[in-house]
């Protein structure tokens, strides 16, 4: 089955509700920016580039709402748009990315009417939809080149076809090594509140046949001692210019973990996921979500009442527990500023 967890249909924006998934399979109907922007914050739609792709259609929907309307009217609420949309999540700089890249193309059509900027920038919207599927496809074929056959691999949270517009980037390098005739399988932590492996990794591996076990985030390092682990391999939401990394709160403690037992720990990272703004970890902004998340799940707390919660989503793995960042231009093996400085300019 084929996972399209954002699609272009009847000239509105469906996403799938990852929020009920696995219970449910549902997509959702977007119209305007700010609705976008509150599928981004709600989790409708969640992992890096899926955030970003969604950030791009917003601004293209946004568009088309306002194509009616007078010139200045346009601009306006097209500014009224970005701010919605680059206030609706924090530290997956996929979101700040297709902002900016679909600023600049506004602004090189600006002189058109609002009908033609509203479809140029749908067209570039559906242009960074199918680059992601295209960029994951080259990351899955470098990654899996670092997969012995019969490899068994940790992956913590989502990083698949669901948290892209297409294949994945950490599930995509499994499922590049399965098309490429080795047989993996995949141990996938439960990740904690939100339980994206649970729901999401261990769902999409099941529907693609991939052998996956799921464990509970405390397990992994009994797992590793017991020598049942081969390699990590996880996403991100943002790399710094130093190489560190911020990815679902838990991947910091699986990087300890891994460079304690001698694994070697992968990064499958898109280049619209470096930041090179941003020096170190250090001051990649670290989203902090409900508390309820982490009281219970949906309706049900079984936290105590009163109890004192702390709920921060992502956290930083220092570039030096790093292994490789895979990306679309090759493998960057223990990376830092300069191989960083390098595979950006190409
Ligand atoms: O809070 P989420 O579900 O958006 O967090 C997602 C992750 O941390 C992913 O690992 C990351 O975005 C990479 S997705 C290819």
């Amino acid at each position: 089955m084929k996972v399209e967890t954002l699609r272009w249909f009847n000239n509105r924006l469906e996403m799938i509700d990852q929020r009920i998934l696995p219970a449910a399979f549902e997509y959702l109907s977007y119209y305007t920016a700010s609705s976008v922007a509150e599928g981004i914050r709600s989790m409708v739609v969640r992992g890096a580039p899926a955030i970003g792709v969604a950030a791009a259609y917003g601004v293209a929907l946004e568009a088309l709402h306002l194509q009616e309307k007078s010139a200045d009217e346009f601009k306006t609420g097209m500014e009224t748009g970005f701010t919605v949309l680059a206030a609706s999540r924090p530290t997956a700089v996929n979101l700040f990315w297709a902002l900016q890249r679909m600023r600049k193309v506004w602004e090189s059509v600006a002189m058109q009417t609002p009908q033609q900027i509203a479809q140029r920038l749908l067209a570039e919207a559906h242009e960074i939809l199918a680059e992601d599927i295209r960029i994951n496809r080259a990351m899955g074929t470098y990654g899996a080149a670092l997969l012995k056959d019969g490899a068994r691999v940790l992956t913590h949270c989502n990083a698949g076809a669901l948290a892209t517009a297409g294949w994945g980037t950490a599930l995509g390098v499994f499922r590049s090594a399965v098309e490429a005739g080795k047989k993996i399988s995949v141990i996938a932590d439960e990740t904690r509140p939100f339980l994206q492996g649970a729901r999401l990794t261990a769902w999409e591996m099941v529907q693609e046949n991939i052998p996956v076990t799921l464990i509970t985030d405390n397990m992994a390092g009994y797992m590793m001692a017991q020598g049942e682990v081969d390699a990590v391999v996880v996403g991100t939401d943002r790399v710094a210019a130093n190489g560190d990394v911020a990815n679902k709160i838990g991947t910091y403690m699986v990087a300890v973990l891994a460079r304690r037992h001698n694994i070697p720990f992968y990064v499958a990272c898109p280049l619209s996921t470096i930041d090179m703004n941003i020096a170190s970890g250090a001051d990649i902004p670290i989203e902090e979500r409900s508390v309820d998340e982490v009281k219970g799940f949906r309706d049900y707390h079984w936290a105590a009442e009163g109890v004192k919660i702390r709920n921060p989503a992502f956290d930083v793995t220092p570039a030096e527990l790093v292994s490789g960042l895979i990306t679309e231009r090759g493998v960057v093996l223990l990376p830092d500023a300069q191989s960083i400085r390098q595979l950006m300019l190409g």
